[in-house]
């Protein structure tokens, strides 16, 4: 990709933030900065982001343009309350979230860090309850031929009583009758962008519960998903991508009044 990084020597102070935060040392200086090496950038705009004055873009960004560092207000108090707050959420209005509220979810995921800043994720949302309904419908119809042919691994029992559910009782346990679901896919073979996905997800997740907007994670889905990785053709993912994970989301049908009072994680600390 053509980097087209430019620094405009009225505003450039020669601080050299640029060259030092570089995390591949491609910025050279001369009088200015400059690149050295177009092939090896990561494209994080780490550059950009660290200039004091704007003077640099990259990629045709108007340094402008970025949240300014002045305008972030975040108390590590209230943030310690709303992670402590959030809860999966099993209970779903049925409203479907406006577009912009789903394509602003997507641009905030986009900030989630990946692996060299590869940036592999796909993420595919189904935009309205029926497409849901009709994805829900095709795991469980495909699932029900599955079992048709194909003996069950021990490990996967619990799909039946899923199945069971959804088409005896019409209750969703999958997606916990969520109206949307995001999905991450990665190119296949690639099992760095694994992790990836699921930080797209675990920042998505967080993101939504501050627009009151609640999210599930379904390792059901997921089962479903290994079994059948054909499912994948239904949600239009290219030829060459596998599924990273599966969540559902929609407005909450629940109210919580208070944190729950989790112990800690096992854990070590080093050198003390
Ligand atoms: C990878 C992963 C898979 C999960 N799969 C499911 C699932 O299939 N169904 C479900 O109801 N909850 C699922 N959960 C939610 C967990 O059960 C939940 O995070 C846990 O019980 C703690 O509750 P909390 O998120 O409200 O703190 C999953 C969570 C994670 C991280």
């Amino acid at each position: 990709m053509e980097l087209n990084f430019k620094v405009d020597e009225k505003l450039c102070i020669a601080c050299k933030n640029c060259v030092e935060d570089c995390p591949v040392k491609i910025i050279g200086f001369d009088g200015l900065p400059f690149v050295k090496d177009d092939s090896a950038c990561l494209m994080c705009q780490h550059c950009l982001a660290v200039c004091p004055t704007g003077a640099l873009s990259i990629f045709g960004k108007n340094p402008l343009k970025s949240i300014n560092s002045q305008e972030i207000n975040i108390d590590g108090n209230e943030l310690e309350k709303f992670i402590k707050y959030r809860k999966t959420i099993r209970k779903f209005k049925q409203d479907e979230l406006p577009l912009e509220t789903i394509n602003k979810l997507i641009e905030v995921t986009s900030y989630a860090p990946s692996g060299h800043n590869s940036k592999k994720t796909m993420l595919t949302v189904t935009g309205t309850k029926k497409e849901t309904d009709s994805l829900i419908n095709l795991m469980m119809d495909r699932f029900e031929k599955y079992l048709e042919n194909n003996r069950l691994p021990g490990k996967y029992g619990f799909l039946k009583y899923v199945l069971y559910q959804y088409k005896k009782k019409g209750i969703d346990i999958t997606f916990r009758g969520a109206p949307h679901i995001i999905i991450t896919s990665i190119p296949e073979g690639d099992n760095i962008s694994y992790v990836d996905t699921i930080i797209a997800l675990s920042y998505f997740e967080i993101y939504a519960h501050s627009l009151n907007i609640g999210t599930v994670w379904s390792g059901i889905g997921k089962y479903y998903f290994d079994l059948m990785p054909e499912l994948k053709d239904f949600l239009q993912i290219p030829p060459g991508y596998k599924i990273g994970y599966l969540m559902g989301f929609g407005f909450s049908a629940v109210k919580y009044y208070r944190t729950a009072q989790h112990d800690k994680l096992q854990h070590k600390i080093l050198g003390l």
